[in-house]
């Protein structure tokens, strides 16, 4: 995501510490529930949408771009949301973080393509990640991923397909077209594409129990 330099970064995300979690694999097993995980937050329309939603839900959010968190950090605050926290690094590993059956939901929102067939392990839906979301997640837990990128959508059914963990509960290619636009939670990539035409690929796996 390109971004302007913000000024004082450092200074800024230090006065908003308390939504912040630094070392994330100690709450191993501790964390809130039921707690929902986002991968790359962005700039947080999302998650600060769907926790005002979801007062009953806590929230885990990762993003690595540090500048691009401090916005969303910032929309958290300014929608006076208590049940969300961010973590400020490249998630690797969510068994790092988060013990077996530990999480209700992952949200993977425009998530980067990484189209280079070299890179493809790099994608957060290859099928090794896939296999590790199923572990973390409850009997029941759920996966929803949208994209713009019709050849990430196509990889990503291929590699549902070559495992057995989860069930497909929804599959679209035109989401904002199948969807009524109320139940729609966007992002600030999904406002941006949708508004220029694109269609919006939705898929939501639900573990088998
Ligand atoms: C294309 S942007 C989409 C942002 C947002 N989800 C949206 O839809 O507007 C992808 C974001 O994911 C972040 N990201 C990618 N891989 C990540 C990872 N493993 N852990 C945390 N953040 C990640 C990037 O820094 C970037 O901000």
């Amino acid at each position: 995501m390109r971004q302007r330099k913000i000024r004082n970064l450092d200074e800024k995300l230090n006065n908003l510490d308390m939504f912040q979690i630094h070392e994330p694999e100690r709450y191993k097993g501790n964390w809130n529930k039921p707690c929902y995980v986002e991968i790359g937050c962005g700039k947080g329309q999302f998650i600060s949408r769907l926790a005002r939603l979801h007062k009953e839900w806590n929230f885990v959010a990762f993003e690595g771009h540090r500048s691009v968190a401090l916005h969303a950090i910032e929309k958290v605050k300014g929608a006076e949301c208590k049940n969300v926290k961010f973590v400020l690094k490249y998630v690797n590993s969510l068994e790092d973080v988060f013990q077996d059956g530990e999480v209700s939901g992952v949200f993977l929102n425009f998530s980067d393509p990484w189209p280079k067939e070299r890179h493809a392990k790099r994608r957060l839906t290859c099928g090794s990640r896939l296999r590790e979301y199923g572990r973390v997640l409850s009997p029941g837990g759920f996966i929803e991923f949208k994209t713009d990128n019709d050849g990430l959508f196509r990889y990503t059914l291929e590699e549902v397909a070559d495992q057995n963990i989860f069930q497909v509960a929804a599959v679209t290619k035109n989401l904002h077209m199948d969807y009524p636009e109320e139940e729609i939670v966007t992002t600030e990539y999904e406002d941006k594409f949708s508004g220029k035409g694109k269609n919006i690929n939705y898929l939501k796996l639900v573990k088998r129990g």
